[in-house]
């Protein structure tokens, strides 16, 4: 049995010492669990790697805005990582201090860069001359300082999924190569900007050794050009994107990162910095799901289950792959293929397809594994649909993170005109 984790006794799915069984009839479905000890493992082997380059980790809010994971990856120590002004208020909410939080994205409006400027927040990670520009305009405006860094865009082919790839040059991230030295005077010159340094992300599901050491190594060298110029580049922000294996029950391995890192990184010439989202989190999360209704075509087996693409985009957004369990295994059934679908008039409004599961029947509940990274948090209300529920299991205790969504606070924004 794994020490930690979702394990099974007598056949029955548990977590800490609470069944899911019992989570599913206390909470409903579909309601997402979270596996606090799974985060801190997650963290701590993170920090291990870390520790010796004195490395910060800023667990990347996108992957998992609930205020209440925020929280606990804050007390674990992580700073925070934000692409919105609606990010950095939810880390502010949970007294994240604006000096462990980083500021990326693609297209940060003026409002935002003026708020986070003036919640003086650590840094933030600029992707183009005009947002520098911006940046430079706003701070003297205000007559505050900021510390700046360039997100760079190394041109490096990260061998994942095309959507989740941001590092080559057909991608709308960071700043190329070419511009870095212009874009880096300009933080240079401008009175109320301190030049920080350089980041990078090239994409997410990163496994490659390869495409780590590469990226390592072409910031840092673009690091020293700079600073053969005269420039003061003190920090490395080193982005996230560590891979998570979905497949398998042990999902995670820093392995190529570590390896990359220690290599590249030995002479500990630069202050490091890391922004992962999914590898902190994706493996303690799981989504429990009920079987609405069964049916069979000649070819096909549904099990048509109460979560659906609005509550878990990724298997038809990204072909994405999560594992499914049946809450309790039964020796007396036998093994058949599904399909998991959802109840959204989508043929894409899929959760597994051809998945070889114990034969199950209406009314019984699933486990689909590895669902803590960008599942809840990419929900839509599409079909009027209610969000599901969010349930943090912590010292073998259950605590609600977030209510289930009720239908009338779905119609609450829309305003019927008087016709
Ligand atoms: C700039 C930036 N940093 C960090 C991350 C986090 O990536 P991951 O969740 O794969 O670690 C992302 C994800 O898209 C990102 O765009």
């Amino acid at each position: 049995m794994r020490k930690i984790g979702y394990y099974r006794k007598s056949g029955e799915l548990f977590l800490q010492n609470i069944s899911l069984k019992k989570l599913a009839d206390d909470y409903g479905t579909p309601t997402f669990i979270y596996d606090s000890k799974l985060i801190e493992n997650s963290f701590y082997l993170l920090k291990n790697i870390m520790d010796p380059f004195n490395g910060k980790i800023h667990f990347a809010v996108k992957s998992n805005d609930n205020l209440g994971i925020i929280k606990y990856m804050n007390n674990l120590g992580a700073g925070a990582d934000v692409v919105s002004i609606g990010e950095l208020k939810r880390c502010l909410k949970v007294s994240v201090k604006p000096q462990d939080i980083i500021f990326s994205g693609v297209g940060k409006r003026k409002d935002e860069i003026e708020f986070a400027i003036n919640q003086n927040i650590k840094q933030l990670n600029a992707e183009s001359i005009e947002e520098i520009k911006d940046i430079i305009e706003i701070s003297k405006d205000i007559k505050k300082k900021v510390n700046v860094a360039l997100r760079v865009n190394l041109d490096i082919n990260a061998k994942t999924h095309k959507k989740i790839s941001t590092g080559d040059e057909n991608s709308k991230f960071g700043i190329i190569y070419d511009e870095i030295v212009n874009a880096y005077k300009l933080l240079n010159e401008a009175s109320f900007v301190n030049p920080y340094g350089l980041a990078v992300h090239v994409g997410s599901q990163l496994f490659d050794y390869e495409v780590f050491f590469q990226t390592f190594s072409k910031i840092k060298n673009l690091a020293f050009e700079l600073k053969n110029l005269g420039f003061k580049v003190n920090h490395l922000d080193l982005g996230g994107g560590f891979g998570v294996d979905y497949a398998a029950e042990n999902a995670l391995n820093y392995k190529s990162f570590s390896k990359a890192l220690n290599e590249v990184f030995k002479k500990k010439e630069f202050q490091i910095s890391v922004e992962p989202g999914r590898s902190l989190i994706a493996e303690s999360g799981v989504l429990l799901t009920k079987v609405i209704r069964t049916k069979s075509t000649n070819i096909k087996n549904f099990l048509i289950v109460d979560a659906a693409m609005n509550n878990l985009i990724r298997p038809t957004l990204y072909n994405a792959i999560h594992s499914i369990k049946p809450l309790k295994l039964k020796s007396d059934r036998s093994i058949r293929k599904y399909d998991v679908v959802g109840p959204i008039c989508e043929t894409g409004d899929f959760l597994g397809i051809d998945f070889n599961l114990q034969e199950t029947k209406k009314n019984e509940v699933l486990a689909i594994m590895t669902c803590g990274a960008y599942g809840s948090v990419m929900r839509s209300n599409y079909n009027s649909r209610p969000s599901a529920a969010e349930v943090f299991i912590f010292d073998n205790k259950e605590l609600l993170l977030r209510q289930r969504e009720e239908i009338d606070q779905l119609l609450e924004l829309d305003i019927i005109p008087n016709f």
